[in-house]
């Protein structure tokens, strides 16, 4: 029997699906079979409008010609070239773009399969460096209340979202959180909001506990998406890069969604013009079409490793996929997609238009908070008394019968649309929201 492409599998019971409300799921699936550029189509036929680029990944929009041209040639040419003591051109020509677009300084790449990898391997370069430089008593790892670095146990160590974490044990040792910048006087901003600077000082607390000589990185977003697009109070970033620098400790920017042009410059490093030691990314890297992360280093951090007699490995430490040629082939084509279709700059032009379509919903039923910057917003709901997350989870369901993705963390939709939106787009979108807020219990 021929199969029927746009069908549901009958049996849904083995795949434990991640960050997902299985049982509810599996009662009404939501699939998508297809997509392009804004769209999703679902497999009932329904088109639905992406307000989230999948996964803060599709920054390009869906099925770009020229990155699926690149992963089918690629697969044919060469599928997979081992990672350890071996190269191939396109990895070497990825590192280079990727250099290339990035922050002045940032001269090395480190490439994984994924945010949460990218995060392990930076904080183990972090420690290596020190280690390596002969201060290997820097072990100390400093994250964030409310910050998300991934699900490895490095990552949640130093993230600060309870449910990622309580369930899993002690976690990394050696880790102490500076407090997260959501202030409600900062409630309703529009780009970065003006009180919270004094919150970096916090890092001098933790250095006057531990004592600098022990500390060996600071990681944060530089703005914190995942937790519900959390927005670095202005003089933040810099008053934290100037704390690190005094003290010798590495500052560690994730920049797994704030990379690839979602704030409307390549990296968020450069949108508040703050020089981190690391950068991590992934999701955009690819435009989420094949699994990829890298991280960024600058050039005191890989010198510091290139030591020593020169047919030994500098740095123990390394994935199967890393580089891997395929998806090295979709992250060329990926960057030349971003360039060629000016999308850095188109994020930044619709950026004013975004910010006026979602404060428009002020005033709108349950919304108690808006916040946006660059192709980024927020929208936080009054919780349902004893029931967190109901009523935005309920939002979100009704949006997607009504064709429009949006996405929810604890009761803050939060809306990443692909950079290639009309302007149309943002104002169904945003009309959509509204219509289902309003209805809502
Ligand atoms: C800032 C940040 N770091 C790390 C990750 C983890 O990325 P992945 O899901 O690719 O492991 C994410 C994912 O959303 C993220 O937002």
């Amino acid at each position: 029997m021929a199969l029927d492409r746009n069908s549901v599998p009958n049996d849904l019971s083995a795949f434990w699906m991640p960050f997902t409300a299985n049982r509810q799921f599996k009662k009404a699936p939501r699939m998508f079979v297809s997509a392009d550029r804004m769209h999703y189509k679902t497999a009932d036929g329904r088109e639905v409008l992406d307000g989230t680029a999948g996964l803060w990944c599709c920054n390009a929009g869906h099925n770009r010609p020229r990155i699926v041209e690149a992963i089918r040639q690629q697969a044919g040419e060469l599928d997979y070239a081992p990672a350890f003591q071996m190269g191939h051109p396109k990895a070497f020509e990825l590192a280079s773009a990727l250099r290339d677009m990035a922050p002045d300084g940032m001269d090395h790449v480190f490439f994984t399969n994924s945010g949460s990898e990218s995060v392990e391997t930076a904080l183990k370069i972090a420690l290596a460096y020190h280690r390596a430089r002969g201060d290997g008593a820097r072990t100390r790892l400093i994250g964030r209340e409310r910050g998300y670095h991934g699900v490895n146990f490095g990552g949640i160590s130093v993230g600060g979202i309870v449910n990622n974490r309580k369930m899993f044990g002690t976690l990394l040792t050696g880790v102490d959180h500076l407090p997260h910048t959501h202030l409600p006087e900062n409630a309703w901003s529009r780009g970065q909001p003006a009180h919270g600077a004094h919150l970096a000082d916090e890092l001098e607390r933790i250095v006057a506990l531990h004592g600098a000589e022990t500390i060996a990185a600071v990681i944060v977003e530089p703005m914190a998406g995942s937790t519900g697009v959390l927005l670095p109070p202005k003089g933040y970033l810099e008053r934290l890069r100037e704390i690190c620098t005094r003290h010798g400790i590495l500052l560690i920017f994730d920049e797994v969604i704030t990379g690839f042009g979602r704030l409307g410059s390549s990296f968020a490093a450069e949108h508040f013009d703050v020089q981190p030691d690391l950068i991590t990314t992934a999701k955009g890297l690819t435009n989420g079409v094949i699994p990829m992360g890298a991280v960024l280093a600058t050039p005191q951090i890989h010198d510091a490793f290139m030591q020593g007699p020169e047919h030994v490995i500098e740095l123990f430490h390394g994935y199967t996929y890393s580089g891997n040629p395929v998806a090295a082939a979709a992250g060329l084509a990926t960057l030349e997609t971003y360039r060629e279709d000016g999308l850095f700059e188109r994020a930044a032009e619709l950026a004013p238009y975004w910010e006026e379509a979602l404060h428009s919903l002020r005033g709108t039923r349950h919304v108690i908070d808006i916040r946006n910057m660059g192709l980024i917003g927020a929208v936080e709901l009054e919780p349902i008394a004893g029931e967190p997350t109901r009523r935005a989870f309920q939002a979100f369901l009704d949006c997607y019968e009504k064709g429009v993705l949006i996405r929810t963390t604890g009761d803050i939709i939060a809306m990443s649309p692909p950079l290639i939106i009309e302007k149309a787009q943002i104002d169904q979108l945003i009309g959509t929201l509204k219509e289902v807020l309003d209805k809502l219990d």
